[in-house]
């Protein structure tokens, strides 16, 4: 991955805030994702949270989890998370609401056996509720305005199949201060929100390897 200066980093958050707010203003508050990744032309350092790896926190879990069945990525980006989950052994589907994503993500990791999908996580298809062992969100709910994340979240309990685990990871919000988003730090009682109607098994708020510590995330996980 190409390295960002300070000044490339800013110039690239004020770019995205800009998109975010017009995207808003047109009543179409989620089309800045695919005008990102579109005119990205494929430089991934102009996709501010793409790693270029796993998100350390999912990583900790499959170390103590070995995979059983059917999992599914919701707003997988440029697919880092999915490809770690098939390297393992789970049966992968990812699905992002932005066509040039999905493409892109699918070139990245050819050789993977992942099943790509474009989908809107507010309009999945019928048959996937009630089919995952294992969904995963990954900063989605915390990049999406708030009218459009109460109805997002609410889509992910009902994936899971009887004894299916959800797991959600983002940044949360200590200060209950507004926050000028996109990313907007989700607080204690909306994740606890997201997994109404399932067993709670661990909120966890910690730090990432390079945080600053007062950046705090939190891994949640709920199983039916
Ligand atoms: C902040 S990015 C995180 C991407 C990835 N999970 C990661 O951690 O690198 C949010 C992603 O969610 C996708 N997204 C936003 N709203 C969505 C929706 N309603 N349905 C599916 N994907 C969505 C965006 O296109 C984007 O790829």
């Amino acid at each position: 991955m190409t390295v960002m200066s300070e000044e490339e980093i800013a110039e690239l958050r004020n770019r995205i805030l800009s998109m975010a707010r017009s995207a808003e203003a047109n009543n179409d508050p989620l089309a800045w994702f695919e005008d990102l990744y579109q005119s990205s032309e494929g430089n991934d350092s102009k996709i501010p949270w793409s790693r270029g790896e796993p998100h350390q926190f999912l990583v900790e879990w499959t170390e103590s989890n070995s995979p059983k069945g059917k999992a599914l990525i919701v707003g997988s980006g440029l697919g880092e998370d999915a490809a770690h989950l098939a390297k393992l052994g789970w049966d992968v589907t990812a699905f992002d609401i932005s066509p040039t994503a999905i493409e892109w993500s699918s070139r990245i990791y050819d050789g993977l056996n992942i099943q790509w999908r474009v989908e809107n996580l507010l309009d999945l298809p019928e048959d996937w509720i009630g089919l995952w062992d294992l969904v995963v969100e990954v900063h989605i709910l915390q990049a999406i305005p708030e009218e459009v994340r109460y109805p997002a979240s609410e889509k992910l309990a009902p994936l899971l199949a009887p004894g299916g685990t959800l797991i959600c990871i983002g940044l949360y919000d200590y200060s209950n201060e507004h926050s000028e988003g996109p990313p907007w730090p989700l607080s204690e009682a909306f994740i606890h929100s997201i997994g109404k109607g399932l067993k709670r098994i661990e909120l966890e708020v910690k730090n990432r390897p390079g945080d600053d510590t007062d950046q705090l995330r939190y891994i949640s996980i709920w199983k039916r």
